[in-house]
């Protein structure tokens, strides 16, 4: 029998972001090869002729399993009925300023947001049925966003709303890649702790590659702790800033894949003995205080994530881990300050 189309909001979908994402989605790179979709693009009135232009190519790139387009600026009728939502509406920083310096401008959005999909996305997008129903915030401050997109929409799960950290998890695994000249898909299991921001900590200490002679630890095989311990982690954090100094635009093609690898493992799993790093609801786990949307170490099964337990965690790392958690209360203040 042939599968019911699932409904996917893109908000900012006349974007950069945007313009990267709803191919990926009409392709299945997002929900699988087989899984039928039904694109809701939101974007703002002063964009939405280019976001119609992108409906345009959407119909003429004729994607089997594209099976509907919607594109409007009116936040009701996009959340209607949906079953994922990546919301990238919003605006990106500049060369020179950090991602919490779009704080006032995108933390309303997110305010306004929360109300139309609370209000109209899918049932099962509220109850967290029957794919746990992910909504992945995308828009700088990523965080922060998620934390108010939650506090303002209440009746959907807060399991529900995750944001986007797996960019800066992707980018460790190819900083490692390059670094051991060793194939990308081979390097797994490098961590993303916090805030998605230069705070952010990647943590190798867990990591390990796939080589001829089995799987060995990365601190095994990388002898330069120097590196790993101070440029690695400077390189990471500050992988948005260098992107933004070369295009003069943030990333996009980097973010968009991410998202689409997020949602999949969400929703379809992520492999045996593999974990990836998303932004979630922190339930007191490494002694992170909750009320904050942090990232973590996860695994995903059956449509639901949850933390991995049991890391052990050294004093290097747990002073990296509570600087960014404690930029986050930060941020959380700042919002709600912008908010009132
Ligand atoms: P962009 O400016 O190209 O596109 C953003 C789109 O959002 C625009 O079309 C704009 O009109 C639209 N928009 C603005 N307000 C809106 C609203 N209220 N409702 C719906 N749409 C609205 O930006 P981009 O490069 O696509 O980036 C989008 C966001 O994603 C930025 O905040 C950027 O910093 C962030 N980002 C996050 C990550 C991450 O890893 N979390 C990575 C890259 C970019
Ligand atoms: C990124 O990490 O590339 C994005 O968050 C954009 C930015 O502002 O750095």
């Amino acid at each position: 029998m042939a599968r019911s189309s699932l409904k996917v909001l893109v908000t900012g979908a006349a974007g950069q972001i945007g313009y990267a994402i709803v191919p990926m989605i009409a392709r299945g790179v997002m929900l699988g090869p087989d899984q039928p979709v039904i694109l809701h693009l939101l974007d703002i009135e002063p964009a939405a002729e280019a976001l119609n232009g992108v409906k345009m190519e959407l119909i003429d790139a004729a994607f089997p399993l594209l099976k509907g387009v919607i594109a409007t600026t009116d936040p009701i009728e996009a959340c209607m009925g949906v079953n994922i939502a990546v919301m990238v509406g919003g605006f990106p920083r500049k060369e020179g300023m950090e991602r919490k310096d779009v704080m006032s401008k995108n933390v309303s959005i997110y305010k306004a947001q929360a109300s139309a999909l609370e209000k109209h996305a899918a049932e099962d997008c509220k109850v967290g049925k029957p794919l746990n129903s992910p909504v992945l915030v995308i828009a700088n401050p990523a965080n922060t966003n998620a934390l108010i997109l939650k506090e303002f929409a209440p009746s959907i799960p807060e399991k529900n709303i995750t944001c986007l950290t797996r960019l800066d998890h992707n980018r460790a695994l190819g900083q490692i890649s390059e670094s051991l000249d060793v194939q990308v898909s081979d390097v797994k299991n490098v961590i993303i702790w916090g805030n998605h921001s230069s705070t952010q900590y990647p943590d190798v200490n867990h990591a390990t590659v796939q080589t001829s002679s089995g799987e060995k630890p990365v601190r095994e095989l990388v002898s330069d702790d120097k590196w790993l311990n101070a440029e690695f982690i400077t390189t990471v954090q500050q992988r948005g800033a260098a992107i933004i100094k070369a295009r003069k635009l943030s990333s996009a093609l980097s973010a968009a894949s991410a998202a689409c690898d997020h949602i999949r493992d969400w929703v379809l799993g992520t492999p045996e003995g593999t974990w990836v790093s998303m932004g979630v609801y922190s339930d007191g786990s490494y002694g992170i205080q909750p009320g904050l949307v942090y990232s973590f170490p996860v695994t995903c099964k059956k449509g639901k994530w949850s933390i991995v337990q049991g890391l052990k965690i050294d004093e290097f790392s747990r002073a990296k881990m509570d600087t960014t958690a404690k930029e986050l209360v930060e941020e959380k203040s700042l919002a709600y300050s912008c908010l009132n």
